[in-house]
């Protein structure tokens, strides 16, 4: 195999997904799946009536173009204008400017094979959407980190780091920020308003010899609970030069539509075309024709309604839940929006894949994601394994008491232990 193939890895949590599928009862809190029960699907069959009633329905059925259905890139510009608080005029982009892919996992990888060599440098946060590192990775890209706090990814971090690069004559090999700027996955935190404008600065500031850009993936943007709803780091780039924003179908509404959009710069999006064209010429019509419908019925807009009132329950549940039941010592995130809460052990516990928690939470009959999938090494080379992450998204409503329940069991445990609760 290639090289490029030998460097690729299945996604760490393909395992963890197939353990919950084999284990009758487990009640799972890993996968970072949305809430089936809720899954639009009376709405979805009405805008497929709607699209085949039409002359639409053919068109639907042949093949689009590359960048996506003309009618609905012009749609998603006034839906983000809408998110931003702007009037579509200002925003500094237009239809010509958003690529539609099959999800946002698609453009994210269209992104980075436009942009990477092997050796490259990509800064991101600690922790990460794991997915995507894992992208980056077998891209052969270098991917370095800076630590995140309640206002998320430290960009006085980035700042120091891009500094050091300059010094070390290594500047010309780092290509973009990766930042996950609404309810990140895993933390559920969110960048601040000022972090915003401090990391856009910085991007412009370190395009000397090259463009440094900003990658912004707003995957959970919509699914807002409280607080106040931010603009992107995007908007704050006029002449859409220094930032790709990506958003999708999957989280506010349904991911088996797999349709995602990205703003770019339009040298960029000369690029990404290209490859997009290599890989497949265009994604699923039906699909894009569906959420043009969807977009202008407001079935969208009304499910992403019912998703947050629903969302907005659950994680006040597992937020109750945790508060009630853990035992001392343990700290989590309270997140405003997405799916997850992020959730740090003390210090001397292993909560690994091969270390006691883990085993012990199984055995109760509940899972997490492991923490350390979404660590990269820090500065020092370490990686910090006292974190997991609970996705509220999928779990069942009537089960979130009991898996917490089973968690605390597995945590009251191996606290008990003191010594032996590190590696198992
Ligand atoms: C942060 C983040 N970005 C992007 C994606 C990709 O989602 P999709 O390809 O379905 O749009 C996900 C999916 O879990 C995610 O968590």
């Amino acid at each position: 195999v290639s090289a490029k193939a030998a460097r690729t890895c299945e996604p760490p949590i393909s395992d963890l997904i197939a353990r919950a599928l084999h284990t009758p009862g487990l009640i799972s809190f890993a996968a970072g799946l949305v809430d089936e029960e809720m899954l639009p699907a009376k709405e979805v069959a009405a805008a497929t009536r709607r699209v085949f009633a039409k002359a639409s329905g053919r068109l639907a059925l042949q093949y689009g173009t590359t960048p996506g259905l003309p009618a609905l890139r012009q749609a998603l510009v006034a839906h983000i204008a809408k998110l931003e608080g702007q009037p579509a005029a200002r925003m500094g982009f237009d239809a010509d400017d958003i690529l539609l892919t099959t999800g946002s996992q698609q453009s994210l990888y269209l992104i980075a094979e436009a942009l990477l060599d092997p050796g490259d440098i990509v800064i991101a946060a600690n922790p990460s959407y794991f997915v995507y590192t894992g992208t980056l990775a077998s891209i052969g890209a270098r991917v370095l980190t800076v630590p995140m706090d309640e206002q998320g990814m430290q960009v006085a971090e980035v700042g120091r780091l891009l500094q050091k690069l300059d010094a070390a004559n290594e500047l010309s090999r780092v290509k973009f920020i990766y930042c996950t700027s609404f309810f990140q996955n895993p933390t559920g935190l969110t960048l601040s308003l000022r972090r915003r404008r401090e990391l856009l600065d910085l991007a412009r500031r370190y395009s000397r010899g090259h463009r440094i850009l900003v990658v912004e993936d707003a995957a959970y943007r919509e699914l807002q609970y409280d607080g106040r709803a931010l603009p992107s780091i995007k908007s704050f780039d006029r002449a859409n030069q220094y930032t790709v924003l990506t958003q999708t179908f999957s989280k506010p509404f349904a991911p088996g539509l797999k349709l995602g959009y990205t703003v770019m710069p339009p040298d960029l999006m000369q690029q990404v075309l290209r490859l997009k064209g290599n890989h497949d010429f265009g994604s699923a019509n039906l699909s894009q024709w569906l959420a043009l419908d969807l977009l202008r019925s407001g079935a969208y807009r009304r499910q992403v309604q019912k998703l947050k009132k629903q969302y907005t329950r659950k994680r006040d549940l597992l937020l109750r839940a945790m508060r009630d039941s853990f035992p001392p010592g343990i700290q989590w995130t309270m997140p405003q929006g997405g799916l997850y809460t992020w959730v740090t052990m003390p210090a001397n516990v292993d909560t690994g894949p091969n270390g006691q928690l883990f085993a012990r939470c199984l055995a109760q009959g509940a899972l997490y994601v492991p923490g350390e999938y979404a660590y990269g090494p820090d500065a020092h080379g370490q990686i910090d394994r006292r974190h997991l992450r609970l996705c509220f998204g999928q779990v069942r409503t009537r089960d979130i008491k009991e898996g917490v329940a089973r968690l605390a069991r597995a945590m009251t445990a191996v606290l008990g232990k003191g010594e032996e609760a590190g590696r198992g």
